[in-house]
């Protein structure tokens, strides 16, 4: 691939990922819950939790594997009761989303963890909407909300859900498929996936996190998803590897995410350049900001400093984020400028 701007200082490597446009693609909003928004929610509420401090809590996420978090993740979503609540929430994350030069993002929200508490759908997706319409006023972030089914109820459970969401369908770009993986397979969901399908969604799965190569090729052949997330596993599989690159099939990776729940021993072993270097459209995203330690640019400062990615992996990346997306022609167009417009400015004077 042809390096598309002139050559960058590597010492301005930091700055340039720092502020380059960027789409954030694989964000659960519920696990961008912070601590001390957990604290403040649950008393405006009127709730207990079972920390007795912000520390105490955060000393709790130590975590094993993906289970071992996703039991602490749905506990912290606990305190998401009125509209207003899904509204800060994702307004503390777009203020945040803003400072890392994010200028589009989708967001994965998981219905079922609040309506199996007795919260409506109208609630959760009208402070989500309401805080997608406020990101571009106050920030200039475009947002659209994802819906995911959790993988570890049944089918029949994810058709009642996309029929309580069907009254704010226009509220509601894509449909994807998150929880605990392994035992889970994509195919499990064929169904409803065909039905969101026929009913126009964009569609994404979390496929290949934990789970086998197996799983990347039904959520791509049996859901037909248009992208995958996290997808790191792909590289046990060199037939999938080169399935991907072919199609351009964007796994949405995130690096830190992947740290923190032990799919890696540490960022140095990460494979996000194999990723890159055999021709795989791959983005870089936070999953879970909250509780893995950083936002999208402490991805992406951290992981190129451990394993030692360059100015043009910089600009595929925040490319592929933008090619990637769910935006019209005309939005990926102007993005795609305006990065450019980023790396010109950053270049070394001839
Ligand atoms: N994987 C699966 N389900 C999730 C994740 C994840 O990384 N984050 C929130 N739900
Ligand atoms: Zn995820």
């Amino acid at each position: 691939m042809t390096f598309a701007v002139k050559p960058i200082a590597t010492g301005r490597l930091p700055q340039l990922l720092s502020q380059m446009p960027k789409a954030e693609l694989h964000i659960h909003i519920e696990g961008s819950l912070e601590p001390e928004l957990i604290f403040a929610l649950a008393e405006r509420n009127r709730m207990e939790i079972a920390y007795r401090t912000v520390e105490e809590l955060r000393a709790a996420y130590a975590f094993t594997d993906l289970q071992s978090f996703l039991d602490i993740y749905y506990a912290g979503a606990s305190v998401l009761i009125q509209a207003q609540d899904f509204y800060d929430m994702a307004m503390a994350y777009f203020a945040r989303a803003a400072a890392d030069h994010v200028v589009h993002a989708e967001l994965f929200f998981d219905p079922q963890t609040h309506t199996a508490r007795g919260i409506s759908m109208e609630t959760v997706i009208d402070g989500l909407h309401r805080a997608c319409v406020d990101a571009q006023k106050r920030y200039g972030i475009s947002a659209l909300l994802i819906m995911c089914f959790l993988r570890h109820l049944s089918e029949q459970e994810a058709f009642e859900t996309l029929e309580q969401a069907m009254p704010w369908r226009d509220r509601i770009t894509g449909i994807g498929l998150d929880s605990g993986e392994v035992g889970n397979p994509p195919e499990k969901f064929a169904k409803v996936f065909a039905r969101c399908r026929e009913l126009g969604f964009r569609l994404v799965a979390h496929a290949g996190e934990e789970g086998p190569p197996a799983y990347v090729w039904t959520a791509l052949d049996v859901l037909k998803v248009e992208r995958i997330d996290h997808g790191v596993q792909s590289v046990k599989d060199r037939l999938l590897m080169e399935r991907l690159a072919r199609d351009q099939i964007a796994l949405t990776v995130c690096p830190l995410s992947n740290l923190k729940l032990c799919v890696f021993p540490d960022l140095a072993s990460h494979n996000l350049g194999k990723l890159l270097d055999a021709g795989i459209a791959a983005t870089v995203n936070s999953d879970d900001p909250a509780y893995f330690g950083g936002y999208m640019n402490d991805n992406f400062l951290q992981t190129f400093a451990a394993i030692g990615l360059d100015t043009e992996q910089a600009y595929r990346l925040a490319r592929n984020s933008f090619e990637a997306s769910f935006i019209d022609d005309a939005a990926r167009r102007r993005h795609l400028d305006h990065l450019q417009g980023c790396f010109d400015a950053f270049a070394s004077p001839a």
